[in-house]
């Protein structure tokens, strides 16, 4: 049952069928609902804006007032509750994506929150009071504008969902499009506590394979064993290629590549014959000029042929056909409680937990330092 954030008895909420769903208190716009009423919309809000290009998120981002926006035809009107951090915000800020993009513009990808205003189209899927999760731009706002078909129903308004949005689809499409993983194969999931690599530790153990995984501390490394990773590695206290050479003579069948740089370079030289490295990101080299961190390219078509090993790609928008099925399934297994879901809220933050539109800013660092354990 869906629930508005008022509950069944706040705000002139009505129950649907088996929905409770706020009643629309004021039509003012000709082409779209507003809540103004029930959700009490400002004129204005503050939003995080890109001003000035650069992966430096502190000096490329400032805060803003500005007007709340209206939703089109098409769009939703939300209230964020929660939103998530991602490596690429800083390769969003230095404008890596679409350098067609000129600042200002809105940062962030992906939020949960509140329907408090939709245009008319969009009103044949949703409701003022829908509680809903979406992949979109200008998440690091208190309200975003988001297409209705980014968006998706959740049960209630929690950050597990939102995990699932991009960092759970990375690693659920990206190991089934492109792993080919078989049961009983040895799987390598580089940033492995981190947003993305906790979803590829469980979905290649689902599958059936031996898992290894790569972070920088025990108290990560005792979180990769609840989540059925076989072989954690902390590599600040180990050291990974010679961990790797010895444990796993063999190679590695597939691995699950974050970092980047020497990290990717060893991956290639562990690669077991016909193993397959998916390159999901090098964060390593984002805070870089160029962000991306030196490999040792010119060797690779060598090293390749000799396994008849394969790099693969993988970016999430070229795979919007598999997204909804794979984020149903995700959800699925979370509420049966079958996937976890860990969040990073900045309880272990020397300044707290990550409360209010500023600590974006803090929680960037963070997972900058790498000291983020789960989502941020
Ligand atoms: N291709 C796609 O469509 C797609 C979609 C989403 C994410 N990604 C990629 O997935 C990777 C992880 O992203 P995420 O948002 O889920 O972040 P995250 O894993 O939650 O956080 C980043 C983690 O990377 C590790 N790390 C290793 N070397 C690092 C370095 N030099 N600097 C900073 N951190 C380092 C740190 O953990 P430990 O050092 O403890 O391991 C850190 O906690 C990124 O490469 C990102 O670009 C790709």
């Amino acid at each position: 049952m869906i629930r508005s954030a008022l509950g069944p008895k706040g705000g002139g909420a009505v129950l649907l069928g088996e929905v409770w769903r706020r009643t629309i208190v004021d039509l003012s716009y000709s082409a779209c609902f507003m809540d103004f009423g029930g959700s009490r919309i400002p004129s204005a809000m503050r939003k995080l804006v890109v001003t000035r290009l650069s992966q430096d998120f502190r000096s490329a981002v400032t805060v803003q007032r500005v007007p709340v926006p209206t939703p089109d035809d098409g769009d939703l009107l939300i209230r964020n509750r929660f939103v998530g951090i991602n490596a690429s915000d800083i390769n969003y800020s230095a404008g890596r994506y679409d350098p067609s993009v000129k600042p200002p513009f809105g940062a962030g990808f992906e939020g949960v929150g509140e329907v408090v205003g939709l245009g008319l189209s969009a009103s044949s899927r949703f409701t003022v009071g829908d509680t809903v999760a979406y992949f979109g731009e200008g998440a690091f706002a208190e309200y975003t504008v988001v297409p209705a078909e980014r968006s998706v129903a959740v049960p209630e308004v929690k950050p597990e969902f939102l995990t699932l949005l991009v960092s759970g689809a990375t690693a659920h499409i990206a190991l089934r499009r492109l792993g080919d993983l078989a049961e009983g194969e040895t799987v390598l999931v580089t940033a492995a506590a981190g947003g993305t690599g906790q979803f590829a530790v469980q979905f290649a153990k689902m599958a059936g394979c031996h898992v290894i995984g790569t972070c920088s501390s025990d108290e990560k490394a005792g979180f990769l064993r609840t989540i059925g990773c076989d072989r954690p590695i902390n590599y600040k206290a180990e050291d990974l290629a010679a961990t790797l050479r010895k444990e796993y003579p063999r190679g590695v069948d597939v691995v699950y590549e974050s970092v980047g740089g020497s990290v990717f370079d060893l991956a290639v030289d562990c690669l077991a014959t016909k193993g397959r490295l998916i390159v999901i990101g090098f964060i390593s080299g984002y805070r870089s000029a160029s962000g991306l961190p030196p490999v040792a390219g010119r060797t690779l078509p060598a090293k390749l042929l000799k396994k008849s090993a394969s790099v693969r790609g993988f970016f999430l928008p070229h795979f919007l056909p598999d997204y909804r099925e794979s984020l149903a399934g995700m959800m699925r297994m979370f509420l049966e409680g079958k996937l976890t879901c860990e969040v990073d809220r900045g309880d272990g933050h020397p300044e707290g937990r990550f409360v209010g539109l500023e600590s974006v800013f803090r929680a960037v660092d963070h997972m900058y330092a790498g000291r983020n354990l789960g989502k941020a």
